[in-house]
C-alpha cells in the first residue's frame, strides 16, 4: 500500500491588521504569518475505502473537517479514483489561533500531490486550498510570509532572526467568525508588516516589541478576558514581546531567555493550560 507522512505546522500571527471588509462578509487582511516545529503528523494511504482517524477523539472527522474537504478538492480537481485512509496525530490544539485545522488540510493537499506526483506547483496548490480556508494558502507554503487578500496572496522572506517562541492557551477557544464579528476597524489597531518583517530580516529582535500587534486582540480580550490576563501575567514574568495569535485564544511570547521560558511554561502548566516551547521552521540563520 502507497503510504506517505506528512508534517502539518502550527503558524503565529507576528501582525494582523484587518484593512477592510469585503461584500461577501470576508475581510481583507494584511499578516505576518510564521510556521512553527509544533506540528500535527498527517499519514496518508491508498486504501480499499475512505477512513479518517485521529488521537484527537473529540475532532469530528466528517465533511465540515478541512481533512475531508481536502480529500474531496484533491478527487474532484485531478479525477482520482483512489480511497484514503488518514491517520492525524493531533498536537495542535483547536480554537487557538495557530491554523490546527488548515494546517491538517494543508498537509493532505501536499501529500496527495506527492503522492501520485500531480503536475500543480506550490503556488497553484495554494490558491486551490483557499477553497478550504483562509489559513490554508499559507499552510500549503509553511514559510515566513507576509499574507494579504483574505489569506490568499503569500509573498514568502527570509529571515535572520532566531528567538524561542513560548505558547500559552487558556482552557477557552475563540470562534473565529465571532472574533471577526466583534471586531470594531474603527477603535482597533492597525499595525505595520513592513515594519516586522524589516525587524526579522535584519536581526533586530529587541525592536520587535514595538511594532507587532494584532486587530483582532482587543475584541477577543472583551469576549474573554482570560487573554488578557495571560498577556499580563507574561509581561509581570518578564516577557516584553507578547501578542494573542490570529483570532485566539493563544498568547505567544518571543524570548531568547531559555530559563524564563522554563520558568513560564511550569507556571502555566500549574493552571493546566496548553503550553508549548517551540520555534520559526526554515530561519536561515
Ligand atoms: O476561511 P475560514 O473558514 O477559515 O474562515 C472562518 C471565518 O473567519 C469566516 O467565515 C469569516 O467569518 C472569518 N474570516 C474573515 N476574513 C478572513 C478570514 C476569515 O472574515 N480573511
Amino acid at each position: 500500500m502507497r503510504t506517505i507522512n506528512v508534517k502539518a505546522c502550527a503558524k503565529i500571527n507576528l501582525c494582523l491588521d484587518v484593512v477592510g471588509k469585503r461584500v461577501d462578509g470576508y475581510h481583507e487582511l494584511e499578516m505576518i504569518m510564521v510556521p512553527l516545529t509544533l506540528h500535527d503528523a498527517v499519514q496518508i494511504k491508498v486504501a480499499k475505502e475512505d477512513c479518517y482517524t485521529c488521537t484527537d477523539a473529540s475532532l469530528e472527522m466528517n465533511e465540515s473537517n478541512t481533512v475531508v474537504k481536502a480529500v474531496e478538492l484533491m478527487r474532484k480537481t485531478f479525477h482520482l479514483t483512489d480511497h484514503f485512509h488518514i491517520h492525524i496525530i493531533k498536537n495542535i490544539p483547536a480554537q487557538a489561533g495557530l491554523a490546527g485545522g488548515s494546517a491538517d488540510g494543508a498537509a493532505v493537499l501536499r501529500g496527495i500531490r506527492e503522492l501520485y506526483r500531480l503536475p500543480i506547483t506550490i503556488s497553484e496548490l495554494s490558491l486551490l486550498g483557499k477553497q478550504i480556508g483562509a489559513d490554508v494558502p499559507f499552510c500549503v507554503y509553511q514559510t515566513p510570509a507576509i499574507v494579504k487578500g483574505i489569506g490568499e496572496i503569500i509573498e514568502p522572506f527570509t529571515m535572520r532572526c532566531p528567538f524561542k517562541i513560548l505558547l500559552v492557551k487558556p482552557h477557552i477557544g475563540i470562534s473565529t467568525p465571532e472574533a471577526f464579528k466583534r471586531l470594531d476597524r474603527t477603535a482597533c489597531e492597525h499595525p505595520n508588516c513592513e515594519d516586522v518583517k524589516k525587524c526579522l530580516i535584519e536581526n533586530r529582535f529587541e525592536d520587535l516589541a514595538g511594532f507587532i500587534a494584532n486587530s483582532l486582540e482587543y475584541s477577543a480580550c472583551r469576549m474573554e478576558p482570560i487573554i488578557q490576563d495571560v498577556k499580563w501575567v507574561l509581561k509581570e514574568l518578564g516577557f516584553t514581546t507578547v501578542l494573542m495569535s490570529g483570532s485566539g485564544s493563544t498568547v505567544f511570547a518571543l524570548s531568547r531567555d531559555e530559563a524564563l521560558i522554563d520558568y513560564a511554561m511550569s507556571y502555566f502548566k500549574r493552571k493546566d493550560m496548553f503550553v508549548c516551547n517551540t520555534e520559526i521552521i526554515d530561519i536561515t540563520r
